[in-house]
C-alpha cells in the first residue's frame, strides 16, 4: 500500500509553480470529443485521475499523446459509445462524458458513477436536464442507457449550482436546435475555462462565472490548443503547508482572483501574503490565530475542497474554530485521524469544533479521501516526530510530484509506492 512518511518540524519556505486545474483538465478531456479533432491542451499536470480519463478516451477510440505536459487528444477515431464500467467505477467524475458523448454520437451507455468517500454524489439534476433538453434516458441493471435523436435548446433551473451538472448541460448543448439557458449555475473558474475551450473550438457559450449561462447550439467545430488554468486547490494547499509550518513561500502561476476566500481566512488566522499578477508570497506566524468559522459554499465562497486543509491548520491554532460543511454530506473523515495526532475535535454531522493544541505528534494515519489525505500530510509536516499516511493512492488523484514539491521547499517527506 502506498503511503508518505514524513518527520515534521521543518519550516516550509521557497518558490513553486501552480500547475494546471485537475477539474479544469477533466472536464474539457470530455469536451475534446465533441469537434472529432485534434486537441492539443497544455499544463495538464500527472495525476491518476487525468490517467483515467486518457484510458476511458482510449476505449472509445480516441488517440491520446502526452508529452511532457501536453496531452493531444484526436477524436476523430471515435467509435464506440459506452463507457467501461471498471473506469466509471473508478473515478466518478467521469459522468462528465454523458453530455459530450450524447452530443456527438447521440448515444451513450455509462454506469451509475455511485457515491465516493465524501457522500452519496447523486447525478439527479445531470438526468433532469438532459432529459429538459429531449434526451431519453432508462436507468437499468446500475446503467444509464442514454439516447437522443436531437437534443433541443431549452431554458433550465437547477436546484442547486451544481458543478458537474452545470458541465454535462453546457457539453450536451454545444451541438442543441436553439438556445439552452441555465439559470442558478455553478460559477467556479472551471466553468469559465470550459466556456474559453469551447468557444476556440467554434462553440458560442457566455455566461460563464455568472449564475445564468447560454448556449448557442452551432454545426461545427474546430481544432483547438488551450492553456489550462491554474489549480485554486493545489495553490491553497500550498499556501497551507506554508502557514502551518511557520514558513515563507513564493507561488508563481496562480490567479489570486480565483482564491480570494480562501486568502481571506489565511489572512484571519495571521498570515502576511501580498498578490501581484499570478503571483502570490506568503509569511506565516509564530502561532496560528484561531479563525471563528469556516462555513463551506458554492464559489465564491470558501471552497469544500480547502475544508480539510483549513482544518489541519486550525487543530495548532491558539483558540476554536467551528466548520460547517454545507455542499457534501461526510466530508470530516479526517477529523479522526487528526485526533490520532493529538488534534481536539468534535464532529456532529455537518457541523466540526475545532479546539486548538499546543503541538500535535507524530502517528499511523489513514487518507480517506483525496483532499482529506491532503489535511494529514499538512498535519505531519507541523507534528512532533514521524508520521505515515497511509492510502496515499487518494492523494495521487489530485496532487502532481506532491513529494518532489514539498521536498523542494525544505520537507522531511518520502512517498513510498
Ligand atoms: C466538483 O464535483 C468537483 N469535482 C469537486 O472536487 C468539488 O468538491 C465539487 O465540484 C464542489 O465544488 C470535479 O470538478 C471533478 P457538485 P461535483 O455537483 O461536480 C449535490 C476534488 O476534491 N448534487 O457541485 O460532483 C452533491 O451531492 C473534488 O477535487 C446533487 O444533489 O460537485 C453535492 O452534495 C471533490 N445532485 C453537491 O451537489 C446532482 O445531480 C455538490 O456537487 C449533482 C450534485
Amino acid at each position: 500500500m502506498s503511503k508518505f512518511v514524513i518527520v515534521g518540524g521543518n519550516k516550509l519556505s521557497g518558490e513553486v509553480r501552480v500547475g494546471g486545474a485537475k477539474n479544469s483538465v477533466l472536464p474539457i478531456m470530455a469536451a475534446t470529443v465533441l469537434n472529432g479533432k485534434l486537441n492539443v491542451l497544455h499544463d495538464i499536470p500527472k495525476l491518476s485521475d487525468v490517467i483515467i480519463m486518457t484510458e476511458i478516451l482510449e476505449s472509445i477510440g480516441c488517440t491520446v499523446e502526452r508529452e511532457g505536459t501536453t496531452l493531444s487528444i484526436d477524436s476523430s477515431g471515435l467509435n464506440n459509445y459506452q463507457i467501461p464500467e471498471n473506469l466509471v467505477r473508478e473515478m466518478r467524475s467521469s459522468i462528465i462524458f454523458l453530455g459530450a458523448i450524447l452530443a456527438r454520437c447521440g448515444k451513450v451507455v455509462i454506469s451509475y458513477p455511485g457515491g465516493c468517500e465524501i457522500g452519496p454524489r447523486p447525478i439527479d439534476l445531470h438526468l433532469r436536464s438532459l432529459r429538459e433538453m429531449g434526451a431519453k434516458i432508462v436507468e437499468k441493471h446500475g446503467f444509464l442507457f442514454c439516447e437522443a435523436k436531437e437534443l433541443k435548446g431549452t431554458e433550465i433551473q437547477l436546484d442547486f449550482p451544481s458543478v458537474g451538472a452545470t458541465e454535462n448541460i453546457i457539453l450536451a448543448a454545444v451541438f442543441a436546435k436553439g438556445t439552452t439557458t441555465i439559470r442558478n449555475a455553478a460559477r467556479e473558474p472551471e466553468i469559465i475555462d470550459l466556456e474559453n475551450y469551447i468557444n476556440a473550438m467554434g462553440g458560442k457559450v457566455s455566461g460563464a462565472g455568472s449564475a445564468t449561462i447560454y448556449i448557442e447550439g452551432v454545426e461545427e467545430l474546430n481544432s483547438v490548443e488551450h492553456q489550462i488554468i491554474p489549480d485554486r486547490i493545489v495553490a491553497g494547499t500550498y499556501l497551507a503547508a506554508a502557514a502551518i509550518t511557520k514558513g515563507n513561500i513564493f507561488l508563481n502561476n496562480v490567479i489570486p482572483e480565483h482564491i480570494q476566500s480562501i486568502l481571506y481566512k489565511l489572512k484571519e488566522c495571521g498570515c502576511h501574503i501580498v498578490s501581484k499578477n499570478n503571483t502570490i508570497r506568503l509569511e506565516a506566524p509564530e502561532k496560528l490565530i484561531a479563525v471563528d468559522s469556516i462555513k463551506t459554499l458554492p464559489y465564491p465562497g470558501f471552497p469544500t475542497d480547502m475544508q480539510s486543509q483549513m482544518m489541519a491548520l486550525m487543530t495548532v491554532s491558539d483558540g476554536i474554530s467551528v466548520f460547517i460543511e454545507t455542499i457534501f454530506e461526510n466530508r470530516f473523515k479526517h477529523a479522526e485521524e487528526l485526533t490520532r495526532m493529538g488534534a481536539s475535535i468534535k464532529v456532529d454531522g455537518r457541523v466540526a469544533i475545532v479546539k486548538g493544541v499546543k503541538k500535535l505528534t507524530g502517528a499511523t494515519v489513514n487518507a480517506k479521501d483525496l483532499r482529506g489525505g491532503a489535511a494529514l500530510i499538512l498535519a505531519a509536516l507541523a507534528a512532533e516526530g514521524k508520521t505515515i499516511v497511509e492510502h496515499g493512492k487518494h492523494i495521487e488523484r489530485g496532487y502532481d510530484h506532491l513529494e518532489e514539491v514539498l521536498k523542494s521547499l525544505g520537507a522531511n517527506i518520502k512517498y513510498l509506492k
